[in-house]
């Protein structure tokens, strides 16, 4: 069987075509990149309609490098949640279009578990149950994973999401778009340890979420003084070796948040192994400390490569699995931008 996926959720044009045995025919990225940088973030409008430019070639070109005609596959798996609205429709309304006109049934991807599902791609073997740490420009979330199928929030960020932190902090560093991968470089000849950011809801063991605002307000402080209007151009008269060091701080400020309440998470279910996907996982800091977190706690844990790591298609392939189950959508589906609620804790 063979499954086109489309994925719009953001600012990333996708499509693959990939078979019920997880191999992936084609997979194609349009980033978008270079028309939001301008701007040093997503610029909604501009995403939606680079989206409607660009889907149809998109979606032609994974069929084509796939040697897959319409008429070959068994469905067509699309995400509709969580993302940008416009964004989201454009892919949508794709996927509607080719299931009207051919007939074939019509399956939902839920973003953040596809991010998850990454893991189950690059290791080649099943990882259910684990928990599920989604970090992201938009999310910052973490699951419990029963099943491909199954999947509970336990917690997400109550403001910023991790990505947005790494990319407004960035900005105010003056360092280019997107911010994580130039905080990362910036850190590589920082001193870590030279300030002590504070690290949000970190010392709460009752509540497994996050929260990255105050962090980022704390780095702006240090850079810009308190005042409303910044007393300093932003980083402008800091040298260079300051700069590393502001992004060093940050960095591991970010990341202790994100491996503690991941920890907890694993503690509070028992769980003993972990699947981190999404934009943030692609940073090498984070990846050696989680290896180091594992090992120190003794659980399994898996990240996927770089490239599965960032929006893409091919991790639509856990529609594969609703495949499987029967669980297929009418063409009544509709979008659904907001991410869902972790039940109270
Ligand atoms: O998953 P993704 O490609 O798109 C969303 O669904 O948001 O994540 C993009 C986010 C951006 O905020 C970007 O700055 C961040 O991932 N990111 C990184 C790194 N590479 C990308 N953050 C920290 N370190 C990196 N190396
Ligand atoms: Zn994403």
């Amino acid at each position: 069987m063979k499954l086109l996926t489309i994925e719009t959720t953001c600012d990333e044009t996708a499509a693959a075509v990939i078979t019920d045995e997880r191999e992936v025919l084609s997979s194609v990225v349009a980033s978008q990149d270079a028309l939001h940088k301008r701007f040093g973030g997503v610029v909604p409008e501009i995403a939606s309609r680079a989206h409607v430019e660009r889907i149809l070639p998109v979606i032609d070109e994974a069929l084509r490098k796939a040697n897959t005609r319409l008429a070959e596959l068994d469905g067509v798996a699309v995400a509709n949640t969580p993302g940008l609205a416009g964004s989201l429709l454009v892919g949508l309304t794709a996927a509607k279009a080719i299931c009207l006109a051919t007939g074939l049934p019509l399956l939902a991807v839920n973003h953040l578990q596809a991010h998850i599902y990454a893991c189950r791609l690059a290791s080649g073997r099943d990882v259910f149950p684990c928990i599920g740490l989604v970090v992201s420009g938009g999310h910052s979330n973490l699951y419990r994973c029963q099943a491909p199928t199954d999947f509970t929030a336990l917690g997400g960020t109550i403001d910023d999401a991790a990505g947005e932190a790494f990319d407004k902090v960035a900005s105010l560093l003056g360092l280019p778009y997107p911010g994580g991968p130039s905080i990362e470089r910036t850190a590589r000849s920082g001193n870590a340890q030279a300030h002590r950011f504070p690290r949000p809801l970190l010392d709460d063991p009752s509540r497994l979420q996050f929260s990255f605002s105050g962090l980022k307000t704390a780095v702006r402080y240090l850079v810009a003084g308190t005042g409303k209007t910044p007393e300093r151009s932003p980083a402008s008269n800091l040298t260079p070796q300051e700069l590393a060091d502001v992004a060093a701080s940050f960095q591991d400020a970010a990341i202790d948040c994100l491996i503690g309440k991941t920890e907890l998470a694993l503690k509070r279910t028992g769980y003993r192994t972990l699947c981190v996907g999404g934009g943030v996982a692609a940073n090498s800091r984070f990846r050696k400390r989680l290896e180091e977190s594992a090992a120190a706690n003794a659980y399994e844990l898996h990240v996927p490569p770089l490239s599965l790591c960032t929006d893409n298609a091919v991790m639509g392939a856990i529609a594969i699995e609703r495949l499987k189950a029967g669980l297929f959508e009418d063409l009544s589906l509709d979008i659904k931008p907001g991410p869902e609620r972790a039940a109270a804790q």
